[in-house]
C-alpha cells in the first residue's frame, strides 16, 4: 500500500505563490534539491540550478539531451546477447559561473552577511531570478540580482544578465566570467551504492579540440573519447554600465575566463549580460560547430538581453494558454503551484527535443543516465498529445529512427521484427541487467499505444501511414515471432519469459500486462494496414514491398489478438500479474523496517522476485491504459488486490493508482494518491529529488487530474469524460487540443462545462451522452454523475 509522507517546503523559507517557486532565504540544507527545482532547460540544453558563483555546490550540471559517452560493458560473466554498450549523458562545459569579488573580498553565499536574499522560478516568464543584498565585512552594500534562461525560442541559447551595484560607497569589484570542460569529476563524491544513479569514468572523456578567444568571446570545442560527439560552447559578453572598467582575458584547453575589473560608483550597476551557446553533433568536426556558435552568438549580441526575455515570455504565454491546469484541490494553495512546476518541468524537459528522447530526469541531473525508457511513451504522451502535438511527433519521429536499430536487436534476441531498446541513447540497448532490462519486451508496444493516441487524438493520418505503419509491421513481426500457440488443448496464444512494468517480477510467463499491450499492438497494425491498402493501395504495396510483408502475416496477427491469452482467476476473479505471481508468499509488509524501502537498495533481487510484492503499477497499468477491456467489477477486484502489496518504491505508480481508485470511487484514496504524485518533486517525497525531477510523475500527476478526477477515456479516439468531485476540490479546469480544436473543461461543485473555445465542430462525451459542441453553441454545462458507491 502506496504510503509515503509529505513534508512541504517550510513556508518561512518557501512562500506561496502560484505562478513562481520563491526561496526567500538561502538555505543550504536543501541546497542538493534546490538544485533540481531551480534548474533551467528547453529539452535541448538544461541547467541544474547551480547558484551563478558556482559555489556552494553538490552537483555542478549543464546537460545536452542525447549528448553522452559510450563504453563497452564489461560483465563478469557474459552471455550471448547482451548488451554491449554503456551509454551516459555527459554534463558538459559549464559556462555559467559568474565569480564576483568586492574590495577583494570574495562573494560566498554560506558566510556572506546577506541582508536579503530572494530566487524566483518565474514560471509565467520562463525565468530564474535571484536578487540579493550583501554586506561586505567592511560595511558595503552590495546589490547582486541575476536573470538567467534557457531559451525556448532560440534552442541553443542560454543567457544569464547579471547586475552588481555598490549602494553606499565606491568599490572595486571583480567580475569573473568562466567556463570549464568537467576534465575530470565535478560531482560530489557522493559512492553510493544506489543503482539508478549515473556512472562516473576513469578515463578523460572530453578531447580538447579548439580553445580560442577574441575580445569577451570564447570558443572551447571537445571531442567525446569514445562516442565521438562533439561539442562546441560559446560565450560572449555585453557590458552595460557608467563605471569604468576593463577586462582580461584567458584560455585554455578545458577552461577560459574573461576578469572584469570595475570602479564602481555609488549606485552605479555594472551589468554584465552572459551568453552561452551550445551546438552538437555526432558526426560534425568541432570547428564547424564553432562557426555555428560564432553565428549563434552574433545573432544574440544583435538582438540583445530584452528581446530574448520577450520571447521567452512571447512562448510561455503560449504554452500555459494551451497547458495551464487550475486546479484548486486540497483547498490550499500549494498545490496549485505546484501543478504549474510540474508542467513547467515538462516543458523544460520537452520543448526543444528534436532528434531525440526524453531521460527520466529531463536535464536536471544524472539519474538514469540520461536514458531513454518507456516514461516518454506512456506518461509523457499524454499530455504532450493534447497540448503540444508537435513536441508528440517529433518523439515519435525519434522512434521510428531508431527502427533499423530495433530490427537488428530483435535478431541479435533471435526474434522476428523489431525490438526496441529498454534504455538507450542511441537506439542500442543500454540496460546490462537484462531480468529488468531487455526482458521488457512490452516497451515496443508502449511505443505503439503512444502512436495510437497520437493518430487517434491529433487525426494526423499521414504520420500513421509514413512512420507508424512500419513499426507497427515490425513490432507485430516481434510478438508472432515471441509467442506461441501452447498445447495445453486450448487454443491460446501465449507469451513466456518476459517481464512486465513491475520489476520486482522478473522474467515470468504471460504477464497480464504485456499480453495486453501486445494484442493492442496486434490489433492496430492489423487495423492500420487495412485501412492503408483500403485507402492508398499504392503506398500499402510499396510498404509491402519494402518491409516483405505479405497478407497472411495480417491474418495471422488477427488470429493471435483473438487467441491471446489473458491470465485470469476465476476464483479470486482477478487477474494474475503473470502465471506465477499468486503462488507466492506475499511479502511480509509488516515487519519490514521503513528505512528498507525502497526495498531494491536493501535486498538482492532474487529475494524480492520469490514474493509478491510491487514496485510499480503492472495490472493496475494495464487497467488504466485498456480500462474497456475489463469490467467495473474486475477492476475493483483486481484494485483491491494490488494496491496493499505496492510499495510505491517507484516513483511511477501513485498517480496510476489515483486514476484508477477515482474510477472506481475511493475517493479519498484517490486524493491521498495524487498529492504523492503532485508534490514527489517539490515536497521530495521519494527522497531522491536531488538527483533530478521525475519527469513521468509529473506527466502521471497531469494524467491523475485529467483522467482521473475528471474522467476523460479516449479508447478509439472516441473522447469521454466522467467527472469526479471529492468533497475538499472547489474547481478544477484545463484545455485539451482535439483534432486541431481547443476544448475547454471546467469541472465545479456539481457540474461541468465543456466549451469549444478554438474550432468549428467536436462531439465528446459526457459519461454516456454525446455533447456536440459548434461554434454557434460552443459551451454546454452538465450535472455529474454519482455513482451510488461513492
Ligand atoms: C522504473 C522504470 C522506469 C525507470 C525510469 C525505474 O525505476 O522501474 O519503469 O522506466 O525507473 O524512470
Amino acid at each position: 500500500m502506496i504510503k509515503k509522507k509529505i513534508t512541504l517546503p517550510p513556508e518561512h523559507i518557501y512562500p506561496l505563490d502560484d505562478w513562481k517557486i520563491i526561496q526567500k532565504k538561502f538555505a543550504p540544507k536543501y541546497l542538493a534539491q534546490d538544485e533540481t527545482v531551480f534548474a533551467t532547460g528547453n529539452g535541448y540544453l538544461g541547467f541544474r540550478g547551480n547558484h551563478e558563483e558556482g559555489t556552494p555546490v553538490i552537483q555542478r550540471g549543464t546537460y545536452i539531451n542525447g549528448f553522452h559517452e559510450q563504453w563497452p560493458i564489461q560483465y563478469g560473466e557474459s552471455a550471448y546477447g547482451f548488451a554491449k554498450t554503456g551509454q551516459t549523458m555527459l554534463n558538459v562545459t559549464d559556462s555559467k559561473v559568474i565569480r564576483l569579488y568586492v574590495d577583494d573580498e570574495p562573494f560566498y553565499l554560506p558566510t556572506a552577511d546577506l541582508k536579503s536574499y530572494r530566487r524566483v522560478l518565474d514560471m509565467k516568464e520562463g525565468a530564474l531570478h535571484r536578487e540579493i543584498l550583501w554586506e561586505t565585512a567592511s560595511g558595503k552594500q552590495v546589490s547582486i540580482n541575476a536573470t538567467r534562461i534557457v531559451s525556448f525560442e532560440h534552442r541553443h541559447v542560454a543567457a544569464i544578465c547579471y547586475e552588481v551595484k555598490v549602494l553606499n560607497a565606491p568599490a572595486k569589484l571583480i567580475v569573473s566570467s568562466k567556463m570549464r570542460c568537467p576534465t575530470e569529476d565535478m560531482n560530489d563524491n557522493d559512492d553510493s551504492k544506489d543503482p539508478r544513479k549515473s556512472r562516473k569514468f576513469n578515463h578523460s572523456v572530453f578531447v580538447p579540440r579548439v580553445n580560442r578567444v577574441n575580445q569577451q568571446r570564447v570558443l572551447l570545442g571537445h571531442e567525446v573519447h569514445t562516442s565521438k560527439m562533439t561539442i562546441a560552447c560559446g560565450v560572449d559578453h555585453e557590458i552595460q554600465t557608467e563605471n569604468s572598467y576593463s577586462y582580461k582575458n584567458e584560455c585554455y584547453e578545458d577552461s577560459a575566463k574573461i576578469v572584469y575589473t570595475v570602479h564602481a560608483q555609488p549606485q552605479e550597476s555594472f551589468r554584465l549580460i552572459k551568453y552561452m551557446v551550445y551546438h552538437t553533433s555526432r558526426s560534425s568536426p568541432v570547428v564547424e560547430l564553432c562557426g555555428r556558435a560564432e553565428r549563434s552568438l552574433d545573432s544574440m549580441l544583435q538582438e540583445g538581453f530584452d528581446k530574448l526575455m520577450q520571447g521567452q515570455r512571447h512562448f510561455m504565454d503560449g504554452f500555459w494558454s494551451r497547458c495551464d491546469l487550475k486546479a484548486n484541490l486540497y483547498n490550499d494553495k500549494r498545490t496549485q503551484q505546484c501543478l504549474r512546476f510540474n508542467l513547467f518541468h515538462i516543458l523544460q524537459a520537452s520543448a526543444r527535443v528534436e532528434g531525440t528522447g526524453i531521460g527520466p530526469r529531463g536535464l536536471t541531473g544524472e539519474a538514469y543516465e540520461g536514458h531513454y525508457f518507456w516514461d516518454t511513451e506512456i506518461y509523457l504522451m499524454p499530455f504532450l498529445i493534447y497540448t503540444s502535438p508537435k513536441v508528440a511527433k517529433n518523439l515519435l519521429r525519434f522512434r521510428y529512427s531508431l527502427l533499423d536499430k530495433a530490427r537488428k536487436r530483435a535478431g541479435e534476441l533471435n526474434q522476428k521484427g523489431a525490438l526496441f531498446p529498454w534504455r538507450t541513447i542511441t537506439g542500442d540497448e543500454a540496460s546490462a541487467f537484462f531480468a529488468a532490462g531487455t526482458a521488457q519486451y512490452h516497451i515496443n508496444a508502449d511505443i505503439m499505444y503512444a502512436l495510437r493516441k497520437y493518430v487517434e487524438v491529433t487525426g494526423d493520418e499521414e504520420f500513421l501511414f509514413d512512420y507508424g505503419a512500419e513499426m507497427l509491421i515490425e513490432t507485430a513481426r516481434l510478438w508472432a515471432d515471441l509467442g506461441f500457440y501452447s498445447h495445453n488443448g486450448k487454443d491460446e496464444f501465449h507469451i513466456h519469459g518476459v517481464t512486465g512494468p513491475d520489476e520486482y517480477t522478473a522474467i515470468v510467463n504471460n504477464n497480464a500486462f504485456t499480453n495486453m499491450m501486445a494484442r493492442e499492438n496486434l490489433r492496430y497494425a492489423v487495423e492500420s494496414l487495412k485501412l492503408l491498402q483500403g485507402k492508398n493501395p499504392e503506398r500499402f504495396e510499396a510498404l509491402a514491398k519494402e518491409t516483405g510483408l505479405i497478407n497472411a502475416e495480417i491474418d495471422e496477427w488477427e488470429n493471435i489478438a483473438q487467441k491471446m491469452y489473458i491470465p485470469y482467476d476465476a476464483e479470486k476473479g482477478i487477474h494474475p500479474q503473470d502465471d506465477e505471481f499468486l503462488k507466492k508468499e506475499i511479502w511480509d509488509f509488516e515487519n519490514t523496517p521503513k528505512e528498507h524501502y525502497p526495498l531494491l537498495l536493501h535486498y538482492h533481487p532474487l529475494v524480492i522476485y520469490r514474493f509478491q510484492v510491487i514496485k510499480q503499477a503492472d495490472v493496475v497499468m494495464g487497467m488504466f491504459l485498456l480500462g474497456h477491456e475489463f469490467s467495473s467489477a474486475q477492476k475493483k477486484r483486481n484494485f483491491d488486490y494490488y494496491d496493499p502489496l505496492t510499495t510505491g518504491d517507484s516513483s511511477l505508480s501513485s498517480c496510476v493508482y489515483s486514476i484508477l481508485a477515482f474510477e472506481l470511487g475511493y475517493l479519498d484514496r484517490a486524493m491521498e494518491l495524487i498529492k504523492y504524485a503532485a508534490w514527489m518533486d517539490l515536497a521530495d517525497v521519494g527522497g531522491n529529488v536531488k538527483d533530478g525531477a521525475h519527469i513521468a510523475s509529473m506527466g502521471g500527476t497531469w494524467m491523475a487530474v485529467v483522467y482521473g478526477l475528471a474522467g476523460l477515456r479516449d479508447y478509439g479516439g472516441m473522447i469521454s469524460f466522467n467527472p469526479k468531485m471529492p468533497p475538499k476540490v472547489q474547481e478544477v479546469r484545463f484545455p485539451l487540443m482535439i483534432r486541431g480544436q481547443l476544448l475547454e473543461i471546467l469541472i465545479q461543485k456539481d457540474a461541468v462545462t465543456y466549451s469549444l473555445k478554438k474550432g468549428d465542430d467536436l462531439t465528446i462525451h459526457h459519461a454516456e451522452e454525446a455533447i456536440h459542441l459548434t461554434k454557434k453553441h460552443p459551451s454546454k454545462t452538465k450535472s455529474l454523475i454519482v455513482n451510488e458507491s461513492e
